[in-house]
């Protein structure tokens, strides 16, 4: 399959329907990814990125189809992840001269994975290749989201071929932002910010005004992952702008981790005392052993609290509670409060050990904590629920 975007962008990429994990079973893709590849003909020809390595001889076939491959006169690697340069070894077998253009950090990531010392072009900000009527540009941007990464712009046609950034895991051959529904558009799209982009926000901030300042007309946003943007594409731009400044909504999110429900029970009176405090609020609860946690990440990131209860077990916590704490660790969040609970029956310290964490990650914590003997009864249900008012009080 290909499809023509622009009189000169021809999509030569894989929708890959069946994806349900990315990253390895790090990130959940529920409805599928692509793997955006573009071929942008003028009196040269150039190829823009690839493909994950499992469709390389797919990709190579189809692109076949499209094009003599020699005719193919530059390559250019936004960035290395294996998601995009998977194909390059298959292509590079039947093409291997041709100039690979990408940044120094790339090289290095070409060469740690391929071992193959291809034809390399070292490129950096504000280096140009022109193709003839257009012009390309570059633009380096560091760790968004890894050292290698860049993004490369045509004039003319005013394209920014973003890579990651932008993108989203979502498949759908209708391609463009204005033909799928949006809802689902901008979950997949916060979803991914939130669990890849959130550490580098700054950065997000930094380069987005450094592109803006360049003053370049931009009619399409053509990512490396998901449908691209053709109508007001400047509007993920903004939702850029918008999550990087540490993002939150009116919304606290409760996490827990339970053996026999008591901390479930606990997390529910907590969530009831949190909304007689304060009526509009939105709450989440998740029991994080059960819930994707990609998806309970992308609530966290919306939220302006996270409450997390769990069990004591073995003098310690519970698998999906350590692991979900972890995450929130390596995510960096800022701006956002943070409280713990939890039952126990013999030594109870899972709730320190999870306030600890929290703290230690970032979180500005409210009250000391709530702990449960057992079961709670109806009078320890109370105190759950003023330690919800307490929280929400806090706000
Ligand atoms: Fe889509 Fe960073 O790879």
């Amino acid at each position: 399959m290909s499809l023509k975007l622009t009189d000169s962008v021809t999509w030569v990429g894989k929708i890959d329907w069946a994806l349900e994990k990315f990253h390895g079973e790090e990130y959940s893709t529920f409805k599928g990814s692509s793997y955006n590849s573009y071929l942008v003909r003028d009196e040269k020809t150039v190829l823009i990125d690839t493909v994950y390595g499992p469709y390389g001889a797919e990709f190579v076939a189809n692109l076949e189809r499209e094009i003599d491959l020699s005719k193919i006169d530059y390559i250019i690697m936004n960035h290395c992840e294996v998601d995009h340069s998977g194909g390059l070894p298959e292509l590079m077998r039947r093409i291997p001269d041709v100039p690979i253009y990408c940044s120094a950090q790339a090289v290095n990531i070409l060469k740690g994975y391929y071992h193959a010392d291809w034809n390399y072009k070292v490129v950096k900000s504000g280096d140009t290749l022109s193709l003839g009527e257009k012009t390309l540009s570059f633009v380096s941007a560091p760790m968004l989201h890894w050292p290698d990464s860049m993004f490369t712009y045509m004039d003319k046609e005013n394209v920014l071929f973003s890579n990651d950034a932008f993108g989203h895991h979502f498949a759908s051959d209708l391609m463009f932002n204005d033909l799928v529904g949006q809802d689902e558009l901008m979950h997949e799209c916060i979803k991914y910010y939130a669990n890849i982009l959130t550490p580098f926000n700054k950065l997000v901030t930094k380069k987005i005004k450094e592109i803006v300042a360049m003053e370049l007309p931009l009619d399409f946003i053509f990512p490396s992952h998901g449908i691209m943007w053709r109508e007001n594409p400047l509007q993920i731009v903004q939702k850029y702008l918008e999550w990087a400044d540490d993002y939150q909504e009116d919304q606290i999110t409760i996490i827990y981790d339970t053996m026999w429900n008591s901390t479930r029970d606990m997390a529910e009176a907590i969530a009831s005392g949190i909304r007689q405090q304060n009526k509009d609020i939105a709450i989440k609860i998740y029991n994080v052993g059960q819930r994707d946690k990609n998806e309970v990440l992308m609530e966290i990131f919306r939220s302006k609290m996270v409450v997390a209860g769990c069990s004591t077990i073995n003098k310690g916590i519970l698998f999906h509670m350590a692991g979900m704490l972890e995450m929130i660790h390596g995510l960096s969040f800022k701006n956002k409060k943070g409280a713990a609970f939890g039952s126990y029956g013999w030594s109870g310290e899972s709730v320190k050990m999870v306030a600890d964490s929290l703290e230690k990650s970032g979180l500005e914590m409210v009250g000391d904590g709530l702990k449960v003997l057992w079961k709670p009864d109806s009078a320890a249900k109370e105190e759950c629920e003023a330690y919800g008012r307490l929280l929400a009080e806090s706000l």
